[in-house]
């Protein structure tokens, strides 16, 4: 996820941009860039850091007259966050500049196939692949900058939302978008581009939002033409008047970034496995365990440390690696590991969990494991911090960032990854056979649409946290893969309701938490349909007979549970191993909408902080 800007007209652009790339931070804050047509040529300054940064720099190295130009705020995806991997990037003429916000999955290849055309690469980035492909397809046919554009996204796989100018045609600017979002302002004789309509809303409330497989060439002081970009049909633009404020259109709609970021989960997902799950060819493909793959497969076992949330999706984690590909797995604390004197060997891989990748105890543990020789991977969401550099290989998330206190989107990419790895080593161990393999990537594949469905029972789950907003405990009980889930459930009530809640194993209830169940004691049960289920029914049996309430989360079309449990919620059926992708999800709309209801700081609950970098 990244931030885009731009600006056609007659006003000074820069102002508009810096001041726009502001209001996108929170879509991403590693790095930062501009360019500005000023007249004669492209003045372009980038940066590792914050816009203030580039703000600064901007403003000692150059001018910044013009009234065209093109912003970026990044969230790296290819290439760790610096000056160099910043956007915008130029082709190699140096004629084009582009700015883009998604990835281009297949730009591997095409960097192959441009390398042997003689094209030369500054950055790791796809982007710079992409604006290079477009300068060859121009250069080669003699085409405008639209055409060439629009020949170049046909060859390409992935999401974008880009804008590009041609400094020889400096009164257009191209863009077009799939996957990512785009909005384009539409002002008097003026036109500016964002991610979404917050870097334009003091200037126009008129906008188009592209459509995916949409491209728009965008003319100073004349019109803006939309056509497909597989078809070349033009498209009427239709303009709205927006009726959001600012704050609104940052959170795209949603009251808070938590509710946002529990929505964005469909796509985060896909963002995971986009480009490593390659379902035709039935094969996952990623570089940080390919590379490695000797030392996961001379492993004894994995040690996965964590924290939190992080540490719960290591839990269902191993479930995932022992059910699948037979290693076995040990899930520590890092708080606990670091000062444990743990038994590590130089067999011994270790996984490292982190959303933010700056977690003072994680990184101790890091440091620690690698210390006694052992293999570490990190897996983190944001790309170039300290645990992904301080770790010998890994597989980011592709969540995008996450705001809100409370991890929600973290969790559900950080089992999406591990569960790719997972697969990826038993297909290389052969503990589950070619046809097994191949279901695990197609159920994956429908996940975003069945987490979808899951987000539609959101009005049926306000009016149960209605219901139970005032209790003072709740208990959550799952099994198997879906005993952690019970654990994070627990901790996003917790952490943002302030209600104390407690995750169990459904089976270990009758070793003491029975005792706690009375008519005020709300109970959530993942009770979908499992090799466990009946068992699971049979403990809501022994809450129901001692009047507990009630709220179970079952398999769409379920029966025993729905007659005896107050509540269901119904998620759509999977694989066993992949039900924690969607069980999550009422949890986590159960907590945000009590919390709201209880008027809390949803977004930045008391005492925590978004990265603990102390122990
Ligand atoms: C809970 C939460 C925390 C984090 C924990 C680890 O919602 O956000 O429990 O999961 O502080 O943080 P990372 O994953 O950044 O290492």
């Amino acid at each position: 996820m990244c931030g885009i800007v731009g600006y056609i007209g007659h006003r000074e652009a820069y102002p508009i941009i810096i001041k726009g790339l502001q209001r996108l931070e929170y879509r991403g804050y590693d790095s930062a860039g501009i360019a500005i047509y000023d007249g004669n040529s492209i003045k372009l300054s980038k940066t590792k850091g914050k816009v203030s940064d580039l703000k600064e720099k901007i403003e000692n190295e150059i001018s910044t007259d013009g009234t065209l130009g093109i912003g970026h705020t990044r969230w790296a995806t290819h290439g760790e966050p610096n000056d160099v991997n910043s956007h915008p990037h130029y082709s190699n003429s140096g004629n084009l500049v582009i700015i883009h916000n998604g990835i281009i999955e297949n730009y591997d290849s095409l960097k192959k196939e441009l390398i042997a055309r003689g094209y030369t690469f500054k950055s790791d980035t796809d982007t710079e692949v992409l604006v290079n492909l477009i300068e060859e397809v121009q250069k080669s046919n003699n085409l405008k900058l639209g055409k060439a554009v629009q020949i170049a996204l046909n060859e390409v796989v992935g999401a974008y939302a880009i804008a590009v100018f041609d400094k020889n045609k400096p009164n257009e600017i191209v863009v077009a978008k799939l996957g990512s979002p785009l909005a384009i302002g539409v002002g008097e004789d003026e036109f500016f581009i964002a991610s979404d309509a917050s870097p334009f809303i003091e200037f126009t409330k008129n906008a188009i939002y592209l459509e995916d497989e949409q491209m728009a060439i965008i003319r100073r002081g004349k019109d803006i033409k939309i056509r497909k970009i597989k078809s070349d049909d033009l498209v009427a633009p239709y303009i709205q008047e927006l009726q959001l404020n600012l704050e609104q259109i940052e959170k795209g709609g949603y009251e808070h970034f938590m509710l946002k970021e529990i929505y964005e989960q469909p796509r985060a997902i896909l963002d995971t496995f986009r480009g490593r799950l390659l379902s035709n060819e039935a094969i996952i493909k990623m570089a940080g365990i390919e590379d490695n793959m000797k030392r996961f497969l001379a492993a004894d076992r994995i040690i996965i440390v964590a924290c939190g949330t992080s540490w719960h999706a290591g839990l269902v984690a191993e479930y995932i690696f022992e059910d699948l590909a037979r290693i076995p797995v040990e899930v520590e604390y890092a708080s606990e590991f670091r000062y444990r004197n743990p038994v590590i060997s130089e067999k011994d891989v270790v996984i490292a969990i982190s959303q933010s990748g700056e977690t003072a105890d994680t990184l101790a543990a890091i440091k620690l494991a690698r210390s006694k020789g052992a293999f570490v991977f990190g897996v983190c969401n944001v790309v170039g911090s300290s645990i992904a550099r301080e770790t010998d290989a890994g597989a980011y998330t592709h969540a995008g960032p996450e705001i809100g206190v409370a991890s929600t989107k973290a969790f559900t990419t950080q089992i999406t990854v591990l569960t790719l790895i997972a697969l990826r080593l038993a297909r290389a161990k052969g503990t589950i056979s070619s046809s097994e393999f191949r279901q695990h990537l197609i159920e994956l594949e429908t996940i975003p649409n069945k987490v979808e469905e899951a987000l539609q029972s959101d009005e049926a789950i306000k009016v149960i946290a209605d219901i139970y907003k005032d209790s003072k405990n709740c208990l959550y009980l799952g099994r198997g893969f879906n005993f952690p889930v019970a654990l994070e459930g627990a901790l996003k009530l917790k952490e943002i309701s302030y209600i104390h809640a407690e995750g169990y194993p459904a089976a270990e209830m009758k070793h003491g938490p029975i005792a706690l169940i009375d008519e005020q004691m709300p109970v959530v049960v993942i009770a979908t349909k499992t090799e466990h289920y009946e068992k699971v029914v049979s403990n809501i049996q022994e809450i129901k007979s001692r009047k507990g309430k009630i709220i179970g989360i079952v398999t769409k079309g379920d029966v025993s549970v729905r007659e005896l449990a107050d509540h269901v919620i119904e998620v759509p059926d999977t694989l066993e191993s992949l039900s924690p992708l969607l069980t999550t999800i009422p949890l986590q709309l159960l907590s945000y909408h009590i919390a709201v209801m209880l008027g809390k700081n949803v977004d930045q609950p008391r005492n925590l902080a978004k990265s603990v970098t102390v122990e």
